[in-house]
């Protein structure tokens, strides 16, 4: 049998715990698949004496600044479990591959940042740079993409990435509560952050879509390029409407190729109720794959907690480990391509609106003037209840037309005094 793979572990919080688990438990299986031990001989954490549910291998070095775990001769493969985009885990990650560490990380901040300069340089140490457990936790699709679809151009790649925002709106669906409502309960519960803003505003959603579309389209990694909106004016009331209209909102990370370039955007959508999508609730992730070969995949499953996401680290560990060591991305770094990023404004789809206004003679016709004064045609209006001088909604549906146009619109919308609170857009996405 060859010599054991080492492995040095960054952060003992739930997923480091988790990896130490699952490493206990399946070693009998990891040996076989392996061909090798792998053994944990370093760990670094910022309290040594916490109760993490399972023991530390005997023997195992204990490093107080993580960093150190670049510098030991008695570690193969650093595993960064820390998180952030700079600081000591970008200093561990960068210092391990340029000492020839293999490196696992569940860090999609640092890699959306970042990930095309550590591609080089990890390709440059011929060493592994992974991170199956960054986008979907425990679902396999970096492998997927990269290895199982590689022969495919991609019309699109979409999904549920972040399952914070699909709980929150799950329950809103379920209840019929608001979004503060459920955000408030859904921390006390430890399903949100203190501070949700990441996983709310979108931009959790967008570090993973960014490194999904650069192994996609070939192209760097560019979170910049990511159109990013999040969840909170999604009201209970856009809820209703959605459903009534035969649509379900989730919030969606989606890339695809257009003449202008490559088009990233994070945003709620309409999704129409019974696609595969529609039906994801709860903290569960999605990933949809449209292939020019293989057609439409889709991969749905625990976007995290330490069983999956420990899953997807090791599989990565596992692939270290029978010396299968591929470019970090959909290629080796010097074929990527610096893609230009599509314009949102050129983006053309239908949408949903809620305005909220006053109840008078006249103000559906000066809504529908401004609209047909941009292009914009109308599918759908609905306007509830009757309240004279007090606000009532009113929705309405577009046919498809372009992103300016609508920006244009709701500028027009709100500068209506009959438009009393800022008027609700939600894309509706056909998928
Ligand atoms: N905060 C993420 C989510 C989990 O809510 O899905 C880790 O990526």
């Amino acid at each position: 049998m060859r010599e054991p793979l080492r492995l040095g572990i960054a952060g003992l919080g739930t997923v480091g715990a988790g990896v130490l688990i699952l490493l206990e438990e399946q070693q009998e299986l990891l040996r076989q698949r392996c061909g090798r031990d792998l053994r944990v001989t370093a760990v670094s954490s910022r309290n040594r004496n916490k109760n993490r549910g399972v023991a530390l291998p005997s023997n195992v070095i204990w490093c107080d600044d993580a960093r150190d775990l670049a510098k030991s001769s008695e570690v193969d493969v650093v595993i960064e479990l820390i998180g952030g985009a700079e600081g000591v885990a970008r200093q561990l990650v960068e210092s391990a591959l340029d000492a020839g560490k293999h490196v696992v990380t569940a860090n999609k901040a640092l890699l959306a940042l970042h990930g095309s300069q550590l591609a080089a340089r990890a390709e440059k140490a011929d060493r592994a740079l992974c991170y199956e457990a960054a986008v979907g936790g425990g679902i396999p699709v970096i492998k997927a993409i990269r290895e199982g679809l590689a022969a495919n151009r991609f019309e699109r790649v979409y999904g549920i990435l972040n399952g914070t925002c699909n709980y929150i709106l799950t329950k809103m669906e379920d209840t019929g509560a608001d979004f503060e409502t459920v955000l408030s309960e859904a921390q006390d519960l430890g399903y949100a952050e203190a501070d949700p803003s990441f996983d709310v505003d979108g931009i959790d959603t967008a570090h993973k879509l960014s490194i999904l579309a650069s192994l996609a389209y070939g192209a760097h990694v560019d979170m910049s390029a990511v159109y990013i909106e999040g969840i909170r004016h999604v009201g209970a009331m856009d809820i209703q409407f959605a459903r009534e209209f035969g649509y379900r909102i989730k919030l969606l990370g989606l890339a695809r190729r257009t003449a202008h370039g490559i088009e990233q955007r994070v945003h709620p959508c309409m999704t129409p109720l019974g696609s595969p999508i529609s039906e994801v609730g709860g903290v569960t992730n999605a990933v949809v794959t449209v292939g020019n070969y293989a057609g439409q995949s889709v991969f749905e499953g625990p976007g995290a907690g330490a069983g999956p996401t420990a899953s997807a680290v090791i599989a990565d560990i596992v692939d270290i480990a029978r010396n299968q060591i591929l470019p970090p991305f959909a290629a080796p770094s010097s074929q990527l391509e610096h893609a230009r990023a599509s314009p949102m404004e050129l983006h053309q789809g239908a949408y949903y609106l809620r305005l909220t206004v006053l109840d008078q003679p006249g103000v559906m016709a000066g809504i529908t003037a401004i609209m047909a004064e941009h292009g914009v045609s109308i599918d759908s209006i609905i306007q509830r209840g009757r309240a004279p001088g007090a606000g009532v909604p009113v929705v309405l549906i577009t046919h498809d037309t372009e992103e300016a146009r609508m920006n244009q619109v709701l500028t027009r919308l709100k500068g209506l005094k009959q438009v009393v609170e800022t008027p609700v857009r939600i894309r509706i996405e056909k998928v």
